[in-house]
């Protein structure tokens, strides 16, 4: 379970969080949304205790990253599946390489284990067949599923996904979206998906949070997300050009 306490954090003369509170009990996906620049990539990085908080908790199981030593950080960060915004792949290494990483890394198995593994992640994620492809010889969505295939290969109980699908077709888009989804079934992981795929998530998550403004506008049952009455959540999800949200 990971609970953010009154999470406050500036940033190049910006307030990007001011007074953040929420939870994601286990087993539960919450998608984050908001509009760009508010502050989601950035709190996935305070989660995983890369950047820190100028106030405020972040419990992982009652583990408080914030303050955690690097040994803490390290075993709590064993259990994490992270797909960074931008961080796809190791542009030296094979796809096949990129996602055994993480397992030659981390863990003990034989490097024969290891290739089962590897392979069956890759057939589950659809690139069974580019294991021996560099990241420069694969579109945008092969990239996405290389990176979401390394993020899964230790089985981690909590996942974080920022914008897995942002600048990929829309088909491509939902067979990602329905891999999470049925990760997400087969694993009971617990999770945040930051993602712009309105409405497609509502139906793979269980909350939804919006971040504005540096604070926690709405946090709803995905279920009543679309009903919420917030304005500025309505304008969002519905996307709306007039209401409050004001583009400059
Ligand atoms: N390392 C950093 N140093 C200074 N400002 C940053 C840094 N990372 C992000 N920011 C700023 O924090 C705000 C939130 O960024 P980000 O979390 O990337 O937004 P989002 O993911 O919601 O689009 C933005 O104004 C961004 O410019
Ligand atoms: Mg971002």
């Amino acid at each position: 379970m990971i609970q953010i306490e009154n999470l406050w954090k500036r940033l190049g003369g910006l307030e990007v969080f001011k007074g953040v509170s929420f939870e994601v009990q286990k087993g539960e996906f919450l998608a984050l949304i908001g509009m760009s620049g508010t502050g989601k990539s950035v709190l996935l990085k305070h989660i995983a205790g890369l950047m820190k908080p100028d106030r405020g908790r972040i419990l992982v199981d009652g583990t408080d990253v914030t303050r955690a030593s690097f040994r803490e950080l390290e075993d709590i960060r064993s259990r994490f599946g992270f797909v960074f915004q931008n961080g796809a792949l190791f542009d030296s290494m094979t796809v096949f390489d990129n996602v055994a990483f993480p397992l030659r890394e981390k863990t003990r198995m034989t490097e024969s284990k290891i290739a089962d593994r590897v392979r069956h992640d890759l057939e589950q994620v659809g690139l069974g067949g580019a294991e021996e492809k560099y990241p420069s010889q694969l579109s945008g969505g092969m990239i996405k599923r290389a990176a979401l295939a390394r993020a899964l290969v230790r089985d981690p109980e909590i996942v974080f996904f920022d914008e897995p699908t942002t600048g990929l077709d829309p088909i491509i888009a939902k067979s990602i979206l329905r891999l999470f989804d049925s990760f997400h079934n087969r694993l009971k992981l617990t999770g945040v998906l930051v993602s712009h795929d309105i409405p497609d998530i509502f139906g793979i998550v269980q909350k939804v949070a919006m971040l504005h403004d540096g604070e926690l506008v709405a946090l709803e049952e995905a279920k009543n997300i679309q009903s919420c009455s917030h304005p500025v959540v309505d304008q969002f999800i519905h996307g709306r050009i007039d209401g409050p949200i004001r583009y400059r």
